[in-house]
């Protein structure tokens, strides 16, 4: 493990994802009661990314099939709810789930000092 200067403190706010690549892969950093969070920016359902998903009381929205996460722990909160935002039946939720089951973000250690946050890699 190692640790990598992600961002400066004032780009990342409560609320919002702010995307950046770390060795190729892509990392959402965002605030939950104002500290700093980091996860892998990519849905476990079909690998698309979050960044345009919807921040809720400590999680986020998949914009693509309503997976829902809780973003400190990377729990997986719903699974495949709806297609591009429009409520689906159960039926159509258990085929747009591909078989996939519910599964966790992959989180990263975020510490923040001196006006820059640092992830462990
Ligand atoms: S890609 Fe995120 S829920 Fe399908």
């Amino acid at each position: 493990m190692s640790q990598i200067e992600a961002a400066k403190s004032g780009e990342v706010s409560e609320g919002a994802l702010h995307a950046i690549k770390v060795a190729g892969h892509s990392i959402a950093l965002t605030r939950v009661g104002g500290k700093v969070q980091a996860f892998v920016n990519k849905c476990p359902h079909l690998g698309m990314p979050l960044t345009k998903g919807k921040i809720e009381g400590g999680a986020v929205t998949c914009p693509f099939h309503g997976s829902k996460f809780d973003i400190c722990s990377g729990r997986n909160v719903d699974w495949v709810k709806n297609f591009l935002g429009m409520p689906l039946p159960g039926w159509a939720q258990s085929a747009l789930a591909m078989g996939k089951q519910p599964a966790g973000l992959k989180t990263l250690a975020a510490t923040e000092k001196d006006g820059a946050i640092f992830l462990e890699v």
